[in-house]
């Protein structure tokens, strides 16, 4: 077929390479001539939603003809009040990573400095050359972000940090009271942005920045999403907090209704069981320690995970061994001459990633 060119892209877009997901179960086990492959390879909770937001979804499947409140009102007060704020310092948008792309839209013109630690979570790079901004990428030391390395690449030119904690690929995370400290060197005009999309997995001893931090800076935001903990991730939704005049800003970027109506029922609903979606995150915790014992005893370095994956550094084998276990039909995300993530989900589906290791 011959390609018709119709219009041209902006050169940002235009040499932008397309994001890539996960590879679904099924197309490994087409690829590979398999059945019955498992897919640990984005992170998702294995169960669907605790059984009130199944059943909610359910009775408000008919009412999807009418827009939803594109605001969300009653969301953001349920949750303000949820994480004990006010109602103007949170908003929600099309997953965390929609709220990531509108502080990139809000704040970095051509030619802005966007910092963070790397390797971190692949939207990071696109969304800087989407928005025609200048990467800054510092490195991390033993598989952790290095905040001193971060607090050193702040210049003038810098609009934004961008910190995953825990970060995606490695899971590790840095204590809350130490991006207390990097927050207390960087310029006020910076927006730093943490990205806690793996909250709920983390050692509650490391810190909440909601009460410890947001009340100090002004230059602070917090992305968590329902996505991961609350098993939502087909829905997209997810939230910010912040000061109430960066809240302002977010919300002039929202695309019109960008925030379904099930979306948001969903939300209150799984807010409303949190007990219950604690109690199975408590479940991948544990087997999360099993998974990680056993990949220490057999030699494995893997640097101290707190979020629902565990970090494989393999370096130069990752791609053989992904492979392999790919066709033993379990499916990974490889990152090519680094390493493999890889969820951690039901003993089951943990086991057998164990014997296909
Ligand atoms: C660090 C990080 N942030 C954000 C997200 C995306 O979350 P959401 O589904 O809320 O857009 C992910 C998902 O993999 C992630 O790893």
């Amino acid at each position: 077929m011959v390609r018709q060119v119709i219009g041209q892209p902006r050169q940002a877009v235009e040499t932008l390479p397309a994001y890539r997901p996960g590879k679904a179960a099924s197309q490994a086990e087409e690829e590979h001539g398999i059945t019955g492959a498992i897919k640990l390879a984005s992170n998702e909770t294995p169960w669907g939603p605790v059984p009130a937001v199944t059943a909610i979804l359910a009775q408000s499947v008919s009412t999807i003809n009418r827009y939803a409140d594109h605001r969300a009102a009653a969301l953001r007060e349920r949750l303000a009040s949820w994480v004990g704020l006010a109602p103007e310092q949170v908003t929600v948008g099309c997953g965390s990573v929609g709220i990531l792309q509108q502080l990139f839209l809000s704040y970095v013109d051509p030619g802005d400095e966007v910092v963070y630690p790397w390797r971190s979570f692949e939207v990071y790079p696109v969304f800087t050359q989407l928005a025609s901004g200048v990467e800054v990428a510092t490195p991390l030391v033993d598989h952790i972000a290095d905040l001193d390395a971060v607090a050193a690449a702040v210049a003038s030119k810098t609009k934004l940090i961008v910190l995953a904690n825990p970060n995606n690929p490695t899971g590790t995370a840095r204590p809350i009271s130490e991006i207390g400290n990097l927050l207390q060197q960087v310029p006020n005009d910076v927006i730093v942005v943490l990205d806690e999309a793996y909250h709920e997995f983390m050692n509650p001893a490391l810190g909440d920045p909601v009460t410890d931090l947001l009340p100090q800076f002004a230059n602070l935001v917090i992305l968590r999403t329902f996505s991961k903990a609350q098993g939502l991730a087909a829905l997209r939704i997810g939230y910010a907090m912040a000061a109430p005049e960066l809240i302002e800003t977010l919300d002039k970027t929202l695309p019109p209704f960008a925030v379904n109506g099930l979306a948001q029922i969903a939300a209150m609903a799984s807010i409303d069981a949190h007990d219950q979606v604690m109690e199975r995150v408590e479940l991948i915790k544990a087997e999360r320690s099993r998974v990680v014992a056993a990949l220490r005893d057999r030699g494995y370095v893997v640097p101290e995970p707190e979020a629902n994956f565990v970090w494989l550094p393999l370096g130069q084998t990752t791609d053989e061994v992904h492979l392999e276990l790919e066709r033993a039909g379990v499916v990974t995300r490889p990152f090519p001459g680094e390493g493999i993530r890889v969820t951690v989900s039901t003993p089951d589906e943990n086991d057998r990633f164990l014997a296909a290791l």
